[in-house]
Order: structure tokens, then sequence, then C-alpha cells
């Protein structure tokens, strides 16, 4: 059994103040992405699909006369070290398992190039799969993070990802026995 799940990460008032704030349907869509990807590449499905779901707590929204303002946002952004620090502490609340709190953490930390002075850097599997599962996600400008999705249909969503991180779990402790 795992210590935390989608469902308990989502109903955490951080979760509700912060990850709505980017958009709880890209969150899950990011989710499912890197669920599906870890589950490809032989990699933790339970971590993939926390980092995708909570790849962007950390934003910050930078509105000009009601309208996104991209300059200041591009100048200032910090989303992906904010969250990275932002989902640990949320984690490591809920009751995380501090190694896998540091492994999504620092998923999030990886999952974007906005703050980095070169993209030169050499992520691990799990983290090209979060990155990965971003992008696969992402709308011309930024539309990704208006799109809808009501509270019963979120939850919905999050209980069936459970479910089949649960599943995957099973299947690969009854593999290795
Ligand atoms: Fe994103």
């Amino acid at each position: 059994m795992r210590d935390v799940t989608l469902l308990d990460i989502f109903h955490h008032p951080i979760t509700q103040k912060y990850v709505k704030r980017s958009g709880f349907a890209h969150a899950i869509a990011v989710a499912y992405h890197a669920y599906y990807l870890a589950k490809e590449h032989g990699e933790d499905v339970d971590i993939a699909a926390k980092a995708g779901f909570l790849h962007d707590i950390g934003h910050f929204t930078w509105y000009r006369n009601g309208k996104w303002d991209y300059e200041t946002y591009r100048k200032n952004d910090i989303h992906a070290i904010k969250g990275a620090e932002r989902a640990h502490k949320l984690l490591i609340r809920l009751g995380e398992n501090p190694v896998t709190a540091k492994t999504i953490s620092l998923a999030i930390l990886f999952h974007t190039d906005s703050f980095l002075p070169s993209n030169e850097i050499e992520r691990t599997e799990l983290q090209k799969i979060v990155k990965l599962a971003d992008e696969k996600d992402e709308e011309e400008g930024g539309l990704h993070h208006y799109r809808q999705i009501d509270k019963e249909r979120a939850k919905k969503s999050l209980l069936r990802l459970d479910a089949m991180i649960d599943h995957e779990i099973t299947q690969h402790d009854r593999a290795a026995e």
C-alpha cells in the first residue's frame, strides 16, 4: 500500500490553492501521461504520476490588466524551483516516504528549462518522463492552463488513476516474488 494517494494530495488545501491556479485539468492530464510513459519505460508509476500532477504547483499568476503577461512571466518565473519546494513540503506533511518525496521534488525542479542557463543538463529517465508528459499536454499560448474540470470529475479521474497505480504496483510486486 502506498503512503499517499493522488486523492490525498488532491484534497489538501495547499493543492486546492496552488494546483488549481495552474489548472487541475492540465495537472491530471500530465499525471496520466506520466503514468503511461513510466509504465512503458519500466519507471515508478506512482512517483511519475505524482510528479506529473504536482509539476506546476509553483506557479505564480503574472497578470497585467486582466491578461496573462508573458514578458513579466518569462523574466521573473521560478515556478519549477518554487514547485519543487512546495510539493516536497506538502508530500512530507501528508506522510510520504522521504526518498519518494525527494525524487518527486527533483522531477518537478527539472520539468522545464525556463530557469536554466542552458538545456545541457542530464536528466534521469523519470525526470525526462515528467518533462515529456508536460509537453504532451501543452497548448499554444498557455491555453492548457485554462481548461476546466469540475471537482467531481477531477476526483473520479484521480481515483481511477490511483487504482491503476495500485494495480501496476501489485503486478510489479508479484513479478518480483
Ligand atoms: Fe505544465
